[in-house]
C-alpha cells in the first residue's frame, strides 16, 4: 500500500457496500493438495466490490463441500447452511467424513450488514493426506550398503576451530524406475525421505522446493510433499527419479563436528544423529478417465547410483562433479544397467504426515555488486546484502577445471573472507566442469550458507559479475508487512530485520544461517515470534514448529532449548526464557491469528511443563538452571540472576495459560491459573520488589521484564517505571540489556510515560544500539551490538553471527507503538490504532495483512498539524488514539455523513472498516 495524504477536493457518493470472498484457504494454504486432518478450516476475506466502501461486516456465511467442482447441488459433502456468525475463519469441515487421498471443492458466500449477500467464490480446492500408515504400499528404500556409498572421506581442518573430528562428507544418490501408462486424469505424488531429496519425472523437476521433507522430530513424525504431476506424465514410456542426500537426517546438525561433548553417543561424531541410513519413501498414483487407478511405489524393482554431487551436507556445502552427470537418468530410456539395485530398508515407525508448514525454496535472486581480485586468481564477489541461500556459478573452462566457492558475511581488513565465526560449518561448495564450450552453470541442491560475500577460487579466466548470482533460499512464508518513517536509520534498520527473518525463517525459527548450529533456539523464537507477524504470514510455519517443540519436549514436561532436538545430544538443558517458548508462541499466534487449534493441540503437552514448573520450584524462588544463558549477551555490569528470570517467566506463563484456557473453554483450569499466576507474581514481588517501587535486582533488564510481565502492582508501576528510565538516563541513555530484556524495553517505556525514552534508544547511534550496527554497516541484525566496527573489524568470531534476529524483536515496537498499530482481541476482530510521535521523528507507516485484510497508519506532522491515513480492515473495529489535542476533522468524508465513524470522542473515535484521512492540530 502506498502512503499519502489526499485532501480530496470533491464530496464523493457513499457507494453500495456489495460484497465478495477472497482469499479463500484451507488450513492457512490456498488449494492445498494434502492437509494432516479430516476436519481441515476454512478461511476466507471479505472484500467490498467497491474499495471505497466502509464498515464492511459480515453477518453470515455459508460453505459448501463437495467431491467435484460442480457437484454442491446435486452431490454435496457438506452444507454448512447459513451461519449467523462474523467468523471467517477457523471454521472446520463437518461433513461427510473423508479419506486419505480425498480431494474436495468448497465455496463460501457472505452476508452483510443489510443482509445483502455476495455471490458464491469461484470453488477452492483442499485435499486429504495420507493419514494412516497402511495408506503407505511404498516402501522405504536406497542402497545395499550405506557406507559403501561414503566414497568420500575428506579430512579437512576445522575452519576456525582445532580438529577434533574427521569430517565425513557423503554423496548424493540417484534412484530411478521406468514404467508403462495409459492416458491419466490425474498424477499424484506422495514423497518423503530420511534424508533429503528431489524427484523428477522424466526429465523434469517435479518441483523447486529444497531440502524436502524438512526437519522434525524424526523419531516420532516425519513429513511429506504431495504434488500434483498430471502434467509431467506421458502417454507409453515414464520414468521417475529421486536424488538423496544426507540433510538434518543423517548429515552434520548441532554443532557439527564438537565431537568431544561429555555424552555424547560415541560414533555420532557431529552427524547421524537419528540415524546413518537415508532412505526415500515415493507413492505415485496414476487415475485414469474410467475410474481405474494404478500406482507406482518405491521397491526393490528401482535402480540406484552415485552421480555428479559427490558430497552434499546442510553445513559443510555440497561437490558437484559435472564428468559424472548422468544425463537423461530420470527421463525414460536410460541405460541403468550398471546401476545397483536398491534394496527396502526398514525405515521408520514414526507416523509420515503431510508438512503442514510452508516450503523451503529459492525466493529472489540478487546480481553480485561488485568482484575484486583479492589475490591471483581469489575472485571475492559483493551482493551488498546477508542472505541465506546458495549461488549459481555460471563459468566456461575445459573438463576438470575446478572452482572452489567460499561464503562470508564479513571481511577481514586485508579483505580477505572471515570465516572464523562459522565455526564447524566448512560451507564450502566445490564445482568441477565437464568442459561444455557454450559454458556451464551450477547451483547447489542440498545445502545453504548465510552470506554476503563469495569468494572464487579455480575460476578459469577472469570472471564477470555474472558469474556469480546469489540465490536467496527461505521458508515461503509470505511478506506482508511494510515500515517506514522520516529517520533513514530506521528505515534501513527495518530492512534488517525482515532480511534476517527471511534468512532465519527456514524449516524452523533459527538462531542463525551461517554457523555450525542453525537451530530452533526457543528464547530467540518466543523473544521474536510477535515481531515476525508483523513481516509475514508465519501461522502454518509455526503450526508447523510448535510440532517439532512438543514432539521434542522432554519426558518430564520441560521444554527443550532448541527444538527439533538432535536425537543422542547429551544437552538436556532447558532454560528460563528458552523453555517458555512452549507457552508463548502458541500464545502468540492464537492472539494474531485467532487460532485455538494450536491451544487444544498442545494445551497437554504445556500442561506437563506448567506442572514440572510447580514441582521444579515449590517453594516459588525461582529456579536456577543447568546452564546459564540467563539474559543472553546483555551488556551492562549488574547480570539478572536466573532465579529471577525463572519467577518471571513462571508468572508470565500462568497468565497467559489461564487466557488460552479460557479461549478454549476451559474456565475451572482458567481460573487455576489465575490464581497461579497471582501467586507467583505475588512471590515474586515479595521476593525483588522493594517498598519503594525499586527492585533489588537494579537493572534495565529486571524493569523490563518485571514490567512488561506486568509484575509489578499498579500502584507502584509508575515508580518503578521511572526507576528503569533513571537507569537509562545515568547510563548515557544507553541500553544494558541483552536479549530477554531487550525485547520488553521499548514496550515497557512506552507504556508508562517513558515514550520519549524509547523513542531515544531507539534513535540512539552510540554502542550499544540498533543505530550503531546500522553505521557499521549492517544489512541484517546482528547478534551482538558490535558484531563489527568499520574499522577494527569483526569481535568475537567465535560466537559471532552477522544474522541473528533476537535484537530485531524491536520492531514489533515499531509498529504497535511509533506508527500505532496492534491487536485489540485476538485475531484482530477488534484493532488499537494509536500513533505516536517521539524523538526527531516527523512521519511514520506501517501496515500488515491480517487475517481480515489489510491494517495501516500512516502518519505525518506538518506545520503543527497532525495528518493521519488509516486502512481498517472488513469486519474489525478500530478504536483509535490520535495523539492531540484539537477536534479530528476528517478530510474528504463521504457525503451522507461519516460513515464508518462509529463515536469520536475527542481524540478518540470508534471506527469501521475503510481508508479514512484525519487532521488535527497537535
Ligand atoms: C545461539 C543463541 C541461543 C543461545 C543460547 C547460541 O549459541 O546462537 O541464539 O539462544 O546459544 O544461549
Amino acid at each position: 500500500m502506498k502512503y499519502f495524504f489526499v485532501i480530496f477536493a470533491l464530496v464523493l457518493p457513499v457507494p453500495a457496500a456489495e460484497l465478495s470472498t477472497v482469499d479463500l484457504r484451507c488450513e492457512y494454504h490456498s488449494r492445498p493438495l494434502a492437509v494432516s486432518t479430516l476436519n481441515p478450516r476454512f478461511s476466507w476475506k471479505v472484500a467490498p466490490a467497491d474499495p471505497a466502501a466502509r464498515d464492511i461486516r459480515q453477518t453470515a456465511y455459508e460453505i459448501q463441500v463437495a467431491g467435484e467442482s460442480d457437484g454442491f447441488e446435486t452431490k454435496p459433502l457438506w452444507l454448512s447452511g447459513r451461519v449467523a456468525s462474523p467468523a471467517t475463519d477457523q471454521i472446520a469441515y463437518a461433513g461427510e467424513t473423508l479419506a486419505s487421498g480425498d480431494r474436495a471443492f468448497w465455496r463460501v458466500r457472505v452476508w452483510g450488514t443489510e443482509n445483502e449477500a455476495s455471490n458464491w467464490s469461484s470453488p477452492a480446492s483442499f485435499g486429504i493426506g495420507l493419514l494412516k500408515p497402511e495408506d503407505w504400499s511404498a516402501l522405504w528404500i536406497s542402497s545395499k550398503e550405506e557406507h559403501s556409498f561414503t566414497t568420500t572421506e575428506n579430512v579437512q581442518n576445522f575452519i576456525g576451530e582445532p580438529s577434533r573430528g574427521k569430517l565425513v562428507v557423503t554423496p548424493a544418490k540417484y534412484l530411478r524406475k521406468e514404467f508403462e501408462s495409459s492416458p491419466v486424469v490425474r498424477a499424484t505424488v506422495h514423497a518423503t525421505a530420511l534424508g533429503v531429496y528431489t524427484l523428477e519425472i522424466n526429465g523434469q523437476r517435479v518441483s523447486d522446493e529444497r531440502l524436502a521433507p524438512g526437519w522434525s522430530a524424526y523419531q516420532r513424525r516425519i513429513h511429506c510433499q504431495t504434488y500434483d504431476v498430471t502434467k509431467l506424465l506421458r502417454n507409453g514410456k515414464n520414468a521417475i527419479g529421486a536424488t538423496l542426500a544426507d540433510g538434518w537426517y543423517s548429515g552434520y546438525v548441532a554443532y557439527g563436528l564438537l565431537t568431544d561433548q561429555e555424552g555424547l553417543v560415541p560414533g555420532i561424531n557431529g552427524r547421524y544423529y537419528y540415524g546413518d541410513a537415508t532412505a526415500v519413501r515415493v507413492q505415485l498414483k496414476l487415475e485414469r478417465a474410467d475410474g481405474s487407478s494404478e500406482t507406482i511405489i518405491t521397491d526393490p524393482s528401482w535402480k540406484i547410483s552415485l552421480g555428479p554431487i559427490t558430497e552434499s551436507d546442510i553445513l559443510m556445502g555440497e561437490s558437484y562433479d559435472a564428468r559424472k552427470e548422468l544425463s537423461g537418468w530420470s527421463a525414460p530410456g536410460y541405460d541403468d544397467s550398471k546401476w545397483q539395485q536398491a534394496v527396502c530398508k526398514t525405515g521408520t515407525d514414526s507416523k509420515v504426515e503431510s508438512h503442514p508448514g510452508v516450503p523451503v525454496r529459492p525466493i529472489e535472486e540478487m546480481a553480485a555488486k561488485t568482484v575484486m581480485e583479492h589475490k591471483p586468481g581469489v575472485f571475492i564477489f559483493d551482493l551488498d546484502q546477508n542472505i541465506s541461500g546458495v549461488v549459481r556459478l555460471k563459468v566456461k573452462g575445459k573438463a576438470g577445471d575446478k572452482v572452489t566457492i567460499r561464503y562470508a558475511e564479513v571481511l577481514h581488513n586485508d579483505g580477505r573472507l572471515s570465516t572464523e565465526n562459522l565455526r564447524c560449518a566448512r560451507a564450502v561448495d566445490t564445482y568441477i566442469l565437464k568442459g561444455d564450450p557454450a559454458g556451464e552453470s551450477w547451483t547447489p541442491e542440498f545445502t545453504y550458507h548465510g552470506f554476503q560475500y563469495v569468494e572464487l577460487t579455480g575460476f578459469p579466466g577472469t570472471p564477470g559479475l555474472d558469474a556469480v548470482t546469489g540465490i536467496v533460499i527461505h521458508s515461503d512464508t509470505p511478506l506482508h508487512g511494510a515500515f517506514e518513517c522520516s529517520d533513514r536509520m530506521l528505515n534501513k534498520l527495518y530492512q534488517n530485520m525482515v532480511w534476517t527473518q527471511r534468512a532465519n525463517f527456514f524449516e524452523m525459527p533459527t538462531d542463525c544461517p551461517q554457523r555450525d548450529e542453525r537451530m530452533g533456539w526457543t528464547g530467540d523464537a518466543q523473544i521474536y515470534v510477535r515481531a515476525a507477524t508483523f513481516n509475514a504470514d508465519i501461522a502454518s510455519f509455526y503450526t508447523k514448529w510448535l510440532r517439532d517443540l512438543n514432539d521434542d519436549a522432554w519426558d518430564y514436561g520441560a521444554y527443550p532449548a532448541y527444538a527439533p532436538r538432535p536425537l543422542a545430544r547429551p544437552n538436556e538443558h532447558h532454560a528460563a526464557g528458552w523453555m517458555d517458548a512452549g507457552v508463548i508462541c502458541p500464545w502468540t499466534i492464537w492472539q494474531v491469528y485467532g487460532d485455538t487449534r494450536v491451544i487444544t493441540e498442545h494445551w497437554r503437552k504445556m500442561n506437563d511443563f506448567m506442572a514440572w514448573r510447580a514441582t521444579r520450584d515449590p517453594e516459588l524462588k525461582g529456579a536456577s538452571d543447568d546452564c546459564g544463558f540467563g539474559d543472553w549477551l546483555s551488556v551492562g555490569e549488574v547480570k539478572t540472576p536466573i532465579p529471577f528470570i525463572d519467577l518471571a517467566y513462571h508468572a508470565y506463563d500462568a497468565r497467559l495459560m489461564a487466557e488460552m484456557a479460557a479461549a478454549i473453554g476451559k474456565p475451572a483450569e482458567a481460573a487455576k491459573y489465575k490464581a497461579l499466576a497471582e501467586k507467583v507474581r505475588s512471590a515474586f514481588c515479595k521476593r525483588y520488589l522493594l517498598e519503594d517501587g525499586k527492585l533489588s535486582i537494579h537493572n534495565q533488564s529486571a524493569y523490563a521484564i518485571a514490567l512488561f510481565f506486568d509484575l509489578i502492582p499498579s500502584e507502584k508501576r509508575s515508580v518503578s517505571a521511572a526507576h528503569l528510565a533513571g537507569l537509562i538516563r545515568e547510563n548515557g541513555n544507553k541500553m544494558t540489556t541483552g536479549f530477554l530484556g531487550t525485547r520488553p524495553l521499548l514496550p515497557a517505556l512506552s507504556a508508562s510515560s517513558h515514550h520519549d525514552l524509547a523513542g531515544i534508544l531507539m534513535q540512539q547511534h552510540e554502542y550499544p544500539s540498533w543505530g550503531y550496527e546500522v553505521d557499521n554497516g549492517a544489512t541484517t541484525i546482528w547478534e551482538r551490538w558490535n558484531s563489527y566496527i568499520k574499522g577494527s573489524g569483526v569481535h568475537e568470531p567465535s560466537m559471532n553471527s552477522f544474522s541473528h534476529y533476537a535484537f530485531g524483536a524491536v520492531c514489533e515496537w515499531m509498529f504497535t507503538d511509533l506508527a500505532g498499530i496492534d491487536r485489540a482481541a485476538p485475531g484482530f476482530d477488534r484493532v488499537r490504532i494509536a500513533p505516536r510521535p517521539t524523538g526527531t521523528i516527523t512521519h511514520a507507516a506501517a501496515s500488515m495483512e491480517t487475517r481480515h485484510g489489510r491494517l495501516g497508519c500512516s502518519w505525518k506532522i506538518e506545520k503543527g498539524n497532525f495528518l493521519v491515513e488509516l486502512t481498517v480492515p472488513p469486519n474489525t473495529t478500530a478504536d483509535i488514539i490520535l495523539p492531540v489535542k484539537g477536534p479530528v476533522t476528517e478530510v474528504g468524508a463521504p457525503a451522507a455523513g461519516r460513515p464508518g465513524i462509529r463515536e469520536v470522542n475527542g481524540n478518540k473515535l470508534t471506527i469501521g472498516s475503510g481508508t479514512y484521512y484525519f487532521i488535527s492540530t497537535l
